[in-house]
């Protein structure tokens, strides 16, 4: 058995001795958990749900890289249920999958199929979704997920022109939606974006009417859009009479297509009573749609491709006792330990600027119209 982390050495030894005393015979070959190795092994990715374009892009993209660089892939969707990805990472580990990728459920649930991983000898990578509390997990490709909190938030504050908060100014309605609680990528993108907007809910340019200022009564479990067009509504109806909300804080493209339909059921969208600034996240296609025809204003592209391009980098580097580029060893700490991670740089996108999605081959221009 190749050696590929230190991890992964002491996970051997165990695995060694534990098979050298169970049958009586040389591991190699013996163990029904022994991983198969480098090229021309296959490569588990467990990706959360089939239920938004990203993740089917992202699977595809992984599943196409890695073919490239010589490797086949065991590619599962978890149907955003926390126990089938653990089935499917545990049947994984029982086929011996060289490497598992893993963009979690519920960044919370893994520890004890990753220890079985661990126990293996098959090293992890966290994708776009840092796996919490536990030691086995050697590597994180994923966004800045903070930035992308900023980008909304500092889009919010060019639109509505709230300008220096100290200044003060005119006075606008806000409100907040968060992503998953399960997901820990929720709080970078909260906390980026409160990062910015704070100052303004301070200096009283920003309201929050609904007084729903808190991440954990903002958020919106399995990012479903329907459950956020149901909080919409109740929030509308409960605190906007004759006022309007001027802005929502959406951080993620789904979330953002529930709100607009309760947006909308309320009245809003005419000339009398136009939407209000709307963000996003992820770019995906029927939201790009959306912001060409002017009902949601912005979103936050993140090139899953580059995404894909990066992990197949750092999976092939691990698998072949290779250096491992990353480019944050301080931030990503999930409770065990710091995780080294690699991160890519997200992208604003709004009406003036979708052409660059076109221009970096995301979509086909005929996509968009
Ligand atoms: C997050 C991810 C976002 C978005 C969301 C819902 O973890 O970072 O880009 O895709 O899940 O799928």
């Amino acid at each position: 058995m190749r050696i590929r982390t230190p991890a992964a050495a002491l996970a051997a030894a165990g695995l060694l001795v534990a098979s050298l005393s169970a049958c009586g015979q040389e591991a190699k070959g013996g163990s029904r958990y022994k991983p198969d190795e480098g090229k021309g092994s296959t490569i588990g990715l467990a990706m959360p749900t089939k239920a938004s374009e990203r993740w089917i892009a992202d699977g595809d993209n992984m599943a196409e890289q890695f073919k490239k660089a010589g490797y086949k892939t065991d590619l599962q969707y978890g149907d955003n249920k926390v126990e089938n990805q653990i089935a499917q990472l545990e049947n994984m580990i029982t086929k011996g999958r060289s490497l598992l990728v893993v963009a979690a459920i519920d960044g919370s649930a893994l520890t004890e199929v990753l220890q079985r991983a661990h126990d293996a000898g098959i090293p992890v990578i966290s994708y776009d979704r840092l796996i919490l509390g536990t030691d086995n997990v050697d590597y994180y490709a994923s966004f800045d997920n903070e930035r992308v909190g900023r980008l909304q938030a500092q889009y919010i504050v060019k639109k509505l022109q709230l300008g220096k908060p100290e200044k003060g100014g005119d006075k606008h309605n806000i409100e907040l939606f968060a992503g998953s609680p399960n997901d820990n990528n929720t709080k970078y993108f909260w906390n980026g974006a409160m990062k910015v907007l704070q100052p303004y809910f301070k200096s009283g340019q920003l309201t929050v009417r609904s007084k729903q200022t808190r991440m954990n009564q903002a958020t919106t479990l399995d990012w479903d859009g329907g459950t956020a067009q149901k909080r919409m509504d109740d929030l509308i109806s409960k605190n906007y009479g004759s006022d309007r909300v001027d802005a929502v804080l959406s951080p993620y493209d789904g979330i953002s297509i529930g709100v607009i339909s309760a947006l909308k059921s309320a009245g809003y969208g005419s000339r009398s009573r136009p939407l209000p600034v709307i963000t996003g996240q992820d770019a995906e296609l029927a939201s790009v749609k959306s912001i060409i025809r002017g009902e949601q204003t912005q979103t936050v592209f993140k090139d899953t491709r580059k995404l894909a391009q990066q992990t197949v980098a750092m999976g092939d580097a691990v698998l072949n006792d290779k250096k491992v580029k990353v480019n944050n060893t301080t931030d990503y700490d999930n409770g065990k330990k710091t995780v080294p991670a690699y991160l890519l740089d997200p992208v604003s996108v709004d009406k003036s600027n979708t052409r660059l999605l076109v221009d970096e081959g995301y979509f086909k221009a005929g996509q968009l119209t």
